[in-house]
C-alpha cells in the first residue's frame, strides 16, 4: 500500500494568513507516523517548494473581474494538480494537506481525470461552488467545485484555461456534500438547478449521520464499485472541535459524526484519495484550540487510512 502526502502550504484562495502552515503543523504532530503505523509506505512531497507564495500573495494587482489572486491560485493549483495526478497514476493514494480549499479544484480534477466514473464526497460547512459571476467575497476557496465542473467558464480569469482544457469535468451526479450550513444564495440556486445531492446539517439532524453517509455514497457511487475521493474541509466539523479555521460556522458535525463518516467511506473499500484543508494554526485563540484543531485533522487522516476503534 503506497500513499503520497502532498503538502500544499497555500493561502491564496482567501485573505487570512496562517493556513499555509497547516501542512507543517499536521506533520509536526504526527501525520506521517500515524499513517505509516497503519501499514502504508509513505512519501511526502511539496509541489509548491519553488513558489514564492508570500510575494505572490502581496501582489495587489493580481485581480481579475471578481476573483482575487487568480495568478497565484492558478499557478499553484496547476502544480498541485500535476502532483495529485501523478500520484493517482502511480496507484499511490494521494493525501493532500492544505492550505485553503481552493486546491480542491486541483485534487478533484486530478481524480476525475484519472477515474472518469468516480464519485466525490465534499465535507464542508460551505458548498464552495461559487462561480466568478456569483462569488460575493471574490475568494477562490469558495469556488473550487465550480472550476472542476467547468461552470460559467466564459467568465473565468484566462489564467484558468488549463482547467478548461482538461478532458473530464466533474458532473453533477459525481459530487455530493455532507455538513453544509452556510450556502450563499447563488450557490443554492446552482445546487438546485444542477440537481446536486447535498446533505446539510438539517439532513444530519433529521436522518442521522449513518443514513446520510449511506445516501451520499448511493448518490455518487450507485453500483458500489466506483472509486471515491473525499475532500474534507475541517470547518465541516463544529468549531467546538476545530475552531482554528478561517471561516468557522456554528452548528456543525460533532467530532464523532465527522469521523464516523470517514470510517464508513473507508469501510466501503472504494476510497482512493483524500484532502484535509483549512487548518489555520494562526487562528487558534489558545494552545488548546490549536491542538484540538490539529488533532481533528489527524483523526480524519487516520480514519481515512484504515484506523478502526476495535
Ligand atoms: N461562500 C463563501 C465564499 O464564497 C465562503 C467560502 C468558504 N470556503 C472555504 N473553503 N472555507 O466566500
Ligand atoms: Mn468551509
Ligand atoms: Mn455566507
Ligand atoms: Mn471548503
Amino acid at each position: 500500500k503506497n500513499a503520497t502526502v502532498i503538502s500544499a502550504p497555500f493561502s491564496g484562495g482567501q485573505g487570512k494568513s496562517g493556513v499555509e502552515d497547516g501542512p507543517e503543523q499536521l506533520i509536526k504532530y504526527g501525520l506521517l507516523k500515524d499513517i505509516e503505523k497503519l501499514g502504508w509506505n509513505l512519501k511526502n512531497v511539496n509541489p509548491l517548494s519553488e513558489m514564492d507564495t508570500d510575494k505572490m500573495k502581496k501582489d495587489e494587482n493580481d485581480v481579475y473581474n471578481n476573483c482575487k489572486r487568480p495568478t497565484m491560485v492558478s499557478d499553484c493549483c496547476k502544480l498541485i494538480y500535476n502532483e495529485v495526478k501523478s500520484s493517482y497514476e502511480k496507484n499511490s493514494f494521494p493525501i493532500t494537506i492544505g492550505g485553503d480549499h481552493s486546491i480542491g479544484m486541483s485534487t478533484i480534477s486530478a481524480f476525475i481525470n484519472t477515474y472518469p466514473n468516480g464519485g466525490i464526497v465534499w465535507v464542508d460547512a460551505h458548498a464552495d461552488i461559487n462561480t466568478p459571476s456569483t462569488t460575493e467575497s471574490g475568494n477562490l476557496h469558495g469556488c473550487p467545485v465550480a472550476f472542476a465542473m467547468g461552470l460559467d467558464s466564459e467568465n473565468w480569469p484566462p489564467h484558468f484555461n488549463w482547467i478548461k482544457e482538461l478532458k473530464t469535468k466533474v458532473k453533477p451526479n459525481q459530487i455530493t456534500y455532507i455538513g453544509l450550513r452556510d450556502v450563499d444564495d447563488g450557490e443554492k440556486k446552482l445546487l438546485k438547478d444542477l440537481g446536486i445531492k447535498a446533505f446539510s446539517m438539517y439532513h444530519v439532524d433529521k436522518f442521522g449521520i449513518n443514513e446520510v453517509v449511506r445516501m451520499a455514497l448511493e448518490a455518487v457511487n450507485p453500483n458500489g464499485e466506483n472509486p471515491i475521493h473525499l475532500s474534507y474541509d475541517v470547518d465541516g466539523i463544529d468549531p467546538m472541535y476545530a475552531a482554528a479555521t478561517g471561516t468557522p460556522v456554528r452548528g456543525g458535525l460533532t467530532l464523532r459524526e465527522g469521523l464516523f463518516l470517514v470510517e464508513e467511506i473507508a469501510n466501503s473499500g472504494n476510497l482512493v484519495g483524500l484532502d484535509i484543508v483549512e487548518v489555520n494554526p494562526a487562528l487558534s485563540s489558545s494552545a488548546q484550540v490549536h491542538l484540538e484543531t490539529v488533532n481533528t485533522g489527524l483523526s480524519i487522516a487516520r480514519c481515512a487510512m484504515g484506523e478502526t476503534i476495535l
